[in-house]
């Protein structure tokens, strides 16, 4: 069989953060061994907005169908409303493509199994856009965990908040919304704006490198800040491993400043983990590890920023696919189901209001934002010590 060199590239959504893709797609223009087929989106000025599309000469289709019958695309890169995740991933499966879906996977649990048959069926993979995963830091970090040399894990616990006003929940009609039009959302800050951190604890706790670890039991208290938003925007939540081991997250839209953290430790009996929150680059904080004999080490530098790894990997396996040998980038439906089964426990648990008193409205270039007053206090008191805020402060729940 002849080896095949090339892969053809699909981007589907590139209105919001799809422009990351085309970004990362138009600095390849000169590398023959990938190609951007097509574009498909329903904004009706792609085009306009996009002018490399039309010096390139690259199409734009409103329809993945009619994309896929005048196209192929050996990967899919989907960047859309979550309701339509599903969907979208599996047309394009059934089309022949390998699928690189941003996160979250899809809306609901059933659909990441029914997804998971598909992807067997089909041959193709689906691989999930959380990042974190991706990058070599992180790997370097599962994989000595996996090899125990900190032993067993004790407890993981990270704070890590954007501040979100108006602009951000008007930016489209789902943001912020539980269900839109009988389709299951769960839009949130665990869910979207702040999943990373979140997702990378389950995945560091996975064990083998392309898995998390499965969640057993889901505890939370749920705020919302912003009385217009229908799902909550402020988060404390532990949940519990399939090995007993809780992991924390404190999690909010509404900080003072645009980012909260991330700060983590991460426990283990031989060492803590730590995210040092001191911004080296004025970018990325830095892991260390603080080994119970008193040793320090530098572990690399967050990770999160590494957004093109997963684009790179995802080319590279769908480039091995082409020619029969199986790969699969690291973040698979499995590795992202634990998130998913959090998400939907949290769906079945009660959201408390924030008591306006405790609530500063700031105006920022015309933008609304909803500031809960001490949160940055009250969420570094509970990761001291692993606690909900309604245990620490009064006026919550
Ligand atoms: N990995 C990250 O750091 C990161 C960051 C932000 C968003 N995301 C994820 O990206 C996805 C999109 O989020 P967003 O904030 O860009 O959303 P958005 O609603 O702002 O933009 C979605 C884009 O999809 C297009 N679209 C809508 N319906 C479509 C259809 N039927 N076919 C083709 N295109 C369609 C819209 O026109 C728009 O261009 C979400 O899953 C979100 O969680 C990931």
């Amino acid at each position: 069989m002849e080896e095949k060199t090339c892969v053809k590239v699909v981007l589907i959504g590139v209105g919001g953060y799809g422009k990351f893709y085309l970004r990362e797609m138009e600095k390849r223009t000169q590398d023959p061994s990938v190609i951007l087929e097509g574009v498909c989106d329903v904004m009706p000025d792609v085009e306009k907005q996009n002018p490399f599309l039309l010096e390139h000469g690259i199409p734009v289709y409103r329809e993945i169908e009619q994309f896929y019958e005048e196209h192929d695309a050996d990967l899919a890169v989907i960047s859309t409303p979550i309701p339509l995740h599903f969907e979208q991933v599996v047309k394009c499966l059934k089309h022949g493509s390998d699928v690189l879906i941003e996160k979250p996977l899809c809306s609901s649990v059933e659909e990441a199994l029914e997804m998971a048959q598909i992807e067997k069926e089909t041959g193709h993979f689906v691989a999930v856009g959380y990042q974190m995963n991706y990058s070599p830091v992180t790997r370097e970090l599962k994989n000595r965990i996996l090899n125990g040399e900190f032993g067993n894990p004790v407890v993981l616990k990270t704070i890590h908040g954007f501040k979100r006003g108006k602009a951000y929940y008007h930016r489209n009609n789902w943001a912020g919304k539980r269900t839109l039009h009988g389709h299951l959302v769960n839009d949130s800050p665990v869910n979207n704006s702040n999943a990373h951190q979140f997702q990378n604890m389950l995945f560091l706790l996975g064990d083998q490198m392309d898995h998390s670890a499965t969640v057993t039991e889901v505890k939370a208290e749920l705020y919302r800040t912003d009385p217009e938003v229908e799902n909550f925007d402020t988060a404390a939540l532990c949940v519990r491993t399939a090995s007993g081991v809780p992991v924390w997250y404190y999690t909010t839209h509404n900080c003072l400043h645009e980012e909260l953290g991330p700060v983590s430790e991460f426990h283990f009996e031989k060492a803590v983990i730590r995210l040092n929150p001191e911004r080296i680059d004025h970018e990325h904080g830095n892991y260390q590890i603080c080994w119970k004999d008193g040793r320090i080490e530098e572990a690399g530098a967050m990770p999160e920023s590494g957004e093109s790894f997963k684009l790179d990997e995802a080319i590279t396996c769908a480039k091995k696919n082409q020619n029969g040998e199986k790969q699969h980038p690291v973040c698979t439906i499995q590795a992202a189901l634990s998130h998913l089964e959090t998400v939907r426990r949290l769906s079945e648990l009660e959201i408390c209001d924030i008591d306006r008193v405790m609530v500063e409205e700031e105006h920022i270039n015309g933008v609304i934002y909803y500031h809960v007053k001490n949160i940055e206090k009250v969420f570094s008191d509970c990761f001291d010590q692993e606690k909900y805020p309604s245990q620490v402060m009064s006026g919550w729940k």
